[in-house]
């Protein structure tokens, strides 16, 4: 399957390098508005398009990478040469009846989800499609995506609340791990070997949690001893109210989502 990406910015790049794995760089074709984006893609190894309509003619699957204010603008340039082709968005906020509008009912369409994790192929991407692709072309469009990370089938309702957890998630895991660091420092390490040593914790506590299962109040228990350290630390934070705080915070993150789009 030949792959057209338009735009080569953070993410349209992220997602060149991570579909090269599945589909080979020789089968994506890059079209980008910005010269200096352009030398990138082809100092990747991608074949660049001059135009659109090239882009199209050399491709089944076409991605929008671009932002979403750009977004119309393209939709517009492709309407008359989709047919047949599967169109994937990771635009933030657009809703599939948006492409729907200018490309028609019957286009094939995916919508992805993505975080920035795609930038090291460790991406969480929720994915959904308007009904109009075979199981056989959806089954493809999962296998196809995979290299870019963990793929999560869920209706578009859930997306905005997706976008808090997952597209917002890393910056509120950055707050944690750098308050943490910041922490270690106070407590006499240098920032640098603070930080090593939250992101070995993390890590490990993350690969616990995947190969031996059990949730996180499991674990919980399993390092705090009664009357021991541990407890000292998690009955400030509770009565501080760090679960609800980090709850009313997805909450926000997610009615602010719902917000832009209205
Ligand atoms: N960044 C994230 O973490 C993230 C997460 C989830 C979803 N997304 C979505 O991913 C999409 C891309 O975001 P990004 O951060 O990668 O943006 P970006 O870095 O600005 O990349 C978009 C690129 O597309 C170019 N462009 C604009 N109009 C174009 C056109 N008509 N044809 C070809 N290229 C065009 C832009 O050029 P100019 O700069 O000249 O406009 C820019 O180089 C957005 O829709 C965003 O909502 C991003």
């Amino acid at each position: 399957m030949r792959f057209g990406i338009v735009g080569y910015g953070n993410m349209g790049s992220a997602f060149a390098r991570a579909l090269s794995r599945s589909v080979g760089r020789e089968n994506i074709t890059v079209y980008e508005v910005k010269e200096d984006r352009r030398e990138e893609a082809v100092k990747d190894g991608f074949a660049v398009a001059q135009n659109l309509y090239f882009l199209l003619q050399n491709s089944d699957a076409l991605l929008l990478a671009v932002k979403p204010k750009d977004m119309k603008a393209v939709l517009e340039e492709i309407k008359e040469q989709v047919k047949n082709k599967i169109v994937i968005t990771i635009a933030a906020g657009l809703e599939m009846s948006f492409y729907e509008e200018v490309l028609g009912k019957e286009v094939k369409l995916v919508r992805l989800m993505p975080n920035v994790g795609v930038l090291v192929g460790r991406g969480t991407v929720a994915m959904t499609h308007n009904g109009n692709l075979s199981e056989e072309e959806f089954e493809r469009m999962t296998q196809v995506f995979s290299s870019c990370g963990s793929l999560y089938q869920i209706p578009e309702s859930l997306f905005d609340s997706f976008t808090a957890l997952a597209g917002s998630g890393p910056a509120f895991v950055f707050e944690f791990i750098d308050a943490l660091a910041m922490a270690g420092v106070r407590e006499g390490f240098s920032y640098q070997e603070a930080l090593s040593i939250v992101l070995d914790t993390l890590i490990g506590s993350v690969q616990l949690i995947k190969e031996l299962g059990g949730n996180p109040n499991e674990w919980i228990t399993k390092v705090t001893s009664p009357a021991g350290t541990t407890i000292e630390g998690i009955a400030y934070l509770e009565r501080k109210g760090f679960r609800g705080t980090v709850i009313r915070c997805i909450e926000k993150t997610s009615e602010k989502a719902k917000k832009l789009k209205s």
